[in-house]
């Protein structure tokens, strides 16, 4: 499979669908097509009647998303009194409310949606919106171990279904998918995106938002994606959450910004702004962002959503004086709806009466979120997935559950394993499982799972029981919990490993060391499981290292030398059964890294595609050129990085013309020849580097990625096409084009190998 072509744009795979063809509703669907192509719209009568009838106050109203009264995610960094179910329900009858978010109560919902539709002056219906990250009672691997599995199709698949089985609880919207290019670990929200990599960032950006949508967005079971959060948000200084951002526009494009554009190009048709500023804007008053490229360049058409309550911060930022100005501003740039605060309501009225705020504006702001609820089919159909039977049908339905352990397997990488000790044996050898996860579920769904249910995931302890059967030569042990050492623990956990052949130890991060508000200085295992895991490592027995994160890590002493390492992320639901099916050869590793593994958390911001330097570091290290005087450049495991268990050898890169001409394509190609014993699925990479620049360019870039099936003994050609707009890069006055020059090309199974050649373009 060869995904470096984005597959489709947003006019392209539109069609009116056959349900909406049916029930006579073809001028909704063109609306909606329209939305998601971008063209020009034609003014809607109907949404047009609406504003002209509309009070200030009702059209405020629009423009304000508030945090559900029965959520349960107690964010709330103003301190301020939450509204409680009856003070909703109060605002719907007024017509105060455009919609709620994270409330999962579909009778709640639906008798809010009652309200607005039957009892509210204009009969507006309401839209319900989650952070459905990665899954909801069926929790897929977070965002970033599904990238690990570089199969954009997966991505989509596991949306799909995530849409499928939110929408039963009464949703429409979802503030996903996540998609900020992050390249420094210190940061917990690398585990919401795909990783430091904006092409395969961009690639699965667009999966996820098809994935979420569908073919039709009016359907009841499609949610509304929102690409989130724009932009810049993974370039935050230090790593540090909610920090500053000071990158120019050229990386920003090159970089942070492809994914979004995909995200668009895909169909989304809303955006959520970024809590932070770039060069000293807010991203929530950004008119560069919000108005120039988003809308005239881009032609985006759908909704832009303030994060939450990142309109008040304006004035933390020091960008507003007081509440209203920051309303003028963020509105002002391009900010249609304020998420999570009543900012906009209580002073849009005011502001536009005393002719701070031109009233156009706040229409234009109005017929925006009209039109994607009407997109959305909530006119036509208020009640739209808000069928409370639906859910019987499903909610942890067998495919999803089965979903759930394709993607799980599929998003575990193995890093290392020496002397081939994995897969192990079912019989033969007894095994001692050893940590604070074995046995575990409150762990394994990771931190953005809202509604999960940690209860009926799957513990390794259980995946490796049913995998084995009674009977089986184990034992299970804790050994410390996720942060602190229990007592006699490492004990315990040395005389188990004793009387055992082999050591699987189960290590890594408990949830809430990644996610929102979760940077560290340091990404390493917690203190007391790298003590369990040298106390292990002294046995001498050889050992397996199984890794939770939520982001890559700094990996040291036992861990860092054990044998076999597996890095598998939160995996969600079906963990433990996922596990076990690697563990014990019934399917073979095929996850790359998404994120290079630094030597030392120091290194961090670390990623593959920097740029040369003027002193680079060689081969040899020496003084005086860029690098840490403790630690090698080398990452300990590189971004695409990851193990099958057969052994794949890559021939020459070869290019089809070294001097291309003709429409300047370019074929690239290698042969993969399966040296081992097992089957092995490969995912082959194509990276390129532009060796002269006006602006320098990285030292590679991924560019292609293809998944190939290798039999035992057998030899494949894969063959990658390079043209003109994929050599393309940011130049100085912003146009995005390609270089005449040199580029040398890689066909390598990791950022950091392959066999170069080169071509010239004229
Ligand atoms: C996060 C968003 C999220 C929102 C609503 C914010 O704190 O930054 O990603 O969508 O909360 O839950």
């Amino acid at each position: 499979m060869d995904f470096d072509i984005l597959p489709f744009s947003g006019s392209a795979r539109r069609k009116l669908s056959r349900r909406a063809f049916l029930a006579g509703s073809a001028a909704l669907a063109t609306v909606a097509r329209a939305l998601a192509a971008a063209r020009p719209l034609a003014p809607d009568p109907h949404i047009e009647d609406l504003l002209r009838r509309m009070t200030l106050e009702e059209k405020a109203a629009q423009l304000s998303i508030f945090r559900s009264p029965i959520s349960s995610a107690a964010i709330n960094p103003q301190g301020r009194r939450e509204p409680t179910r009856e003070d909703a329900m109060e605002d719907v009858r007024r017509g105060l409310a455009a919609g709620y978010f994270n409330g999962f109560d579909i009778a709640f919902n639906r008798e809010l949606q009652r309200i607005a539709v039957e009892e509210s002056r204009l009969r507006i219906p309401l839209i319900f919106a989650a952070d459905v990250i990665h899954g909801l009672k069926t929790t897929y691997p977070i965002p970033l171990g599904e990238a690990a599995s570089f199969d954009p199709e997966l991505c989509r698949r596991t949306a799909r279904a995530a849409a499928e089985e939110a929408s039963a609880f009464g949703l429409h919207w979802t503030f996903a998918p996540a998609i900020d290019v992050a390249r420094d670990e210190r940061w917990g929200r690398v585990l919401e995106g795909a990783g430091e990599d904006s092409w395969l960032g961009a690639r699965i950006a667009a999966a996820r938002v098809r994935g979420f949508q569908g073919d039709d967005l009016r359907a009841d079971d499609s949610l509304l994606a929102c690409p989130k959060h724009f932009a810049g948000y993974g370039g935050v200084e230090g790593g540090m959450e909610y920090n500053t951002v000071d990158i120019p526009e050229t990386e920003l494009r090159q970089v942070h910004l492809p994914p979004f554009k995909a995200a668009f190009d895909a169909g989304a048709l809303s955006t959520m702004t970024a809590f932070n500023d770039i060069a000293g804007v807010p991203c929530t008053a950004n008119r560069r962002l919000l108005t120039e490229i988003l809308r005239g360049e881009w032609r985006f058409r759908g909704l832009v959503v303030s994060d939450f309550q990142s309109v008040r911060e304006l004035i933390d930022h020091g960008y507003a004086a007081d509440e209203a100005d920051a309303v003028v501003k963020a509105l002002d740039a391009g900010c249609d709806v304020a998420l999570g605060d009543d900012i906009y309501r209580r002073h849009i009225p005011a502001l536009v009466r005393k002719r701070r705020l031109a009233e156009a504006k706040v229409n234009e702001s109005a017929r925006r979120v009209l039109r994607v609820k009407k997109a959305l089919g909530l006119f036509e159909n208020p009640y739209r997935s808000l069928d409370p039977d639906r859910r019987k049908y499903v909610v942890r339905r067998p495919d999803m559950v089965a979903l759930a352990r394709e993607a799980a397997r599929k998003s575990i990488v193995l890093l290392k394993n020496k002397n081939d000790l994995l897969p192990l044996p079912r019989t033969g050898k007894s095994l001692a499982f050893i940590g604070p996860y074995v046995p575990d579920t409150a762990q394994a769904l990771g931190a953005w799972a809202l509604d999960g249910e940690p209860e009926r995931a799957v513990s390794l302890e259980q995946g490796v029981r049913a995998a084995l059967g009674p009977g089986a030569p184990c034992s299970f042990t804790r050994g410390c919990a996720p942060e602190d050492a229990i007592p006699g623990g490492v004990e315990a956990a040395v005389r188990a490993v004793q009387d055992a052949d082999v050591a699987v130890l189960y290590l890594g991060e408990p949830e809430r060391m990644s996610g929102e508000s979760a940077s560290t200085t340091s990404i390493v295992i917690p203190p007391c499981q790298q003590d369990l895991a040298e106390a292990v490592a002294a046995t001498g027995k050889p050992l397996v290292v199984i890794l939770k994160h939520g982001r890559a890590l700094a990996l040291s002493g036992a861990v860092r030398a054990a044998d076999a390492i597996l890095c598998s992320w939160f995996l969600g639901s079906e963990s433990g059964n996922a596990l076990a099916d690697l563990l014990f050869g019934d399917f073979s590793p095929q996850g790359r890294l998404p994120v290079s593994f630094p030597q030392a958390s120091g290194q961090e911001p670390f990623y593959y595609d920097h740029r040369s330097t003027g002193r680079p570091q060689s081969d040899a290290i020496a003084a005086f050129k860029a690098r840490y005087t403790e630690v090698s450049n080398e990452p300990l495991f590189a971004f695409g990085h990851g193990l099958t268990y057969s052994t794949v050898e890559y021939g020459e890169t070869l290019v089809s013309a070294p001097r291309p001409t003709r429409n300047r394509v370019v074929k690239i190609s290698a042969q993969l020849l399966n040296k081992g014993r097992r089957a092995a699925h490969e995912t082959a990479q194509l990276y390129v580097h532009e060796r002269v620049a006006a602006i320098t360019q990285p030292v590679r870039q991924l560019k292609g990625v293809q998944h190939v099936e290798l039999a035992p003994g057998e030899a494949k050609m894969v063959e990658f096409t390079l043209r003109l707009p994929d050599l393309a890069h940011v130049h100085g006055n912003l146009a995005d084009r390609a270089d005449h020059g040199a580029y040398d090309v890689w066909i390598a199974p990791s950022a950091i190998s392959g066999r170069k050649a080169t071509f010239f373009l004229a």
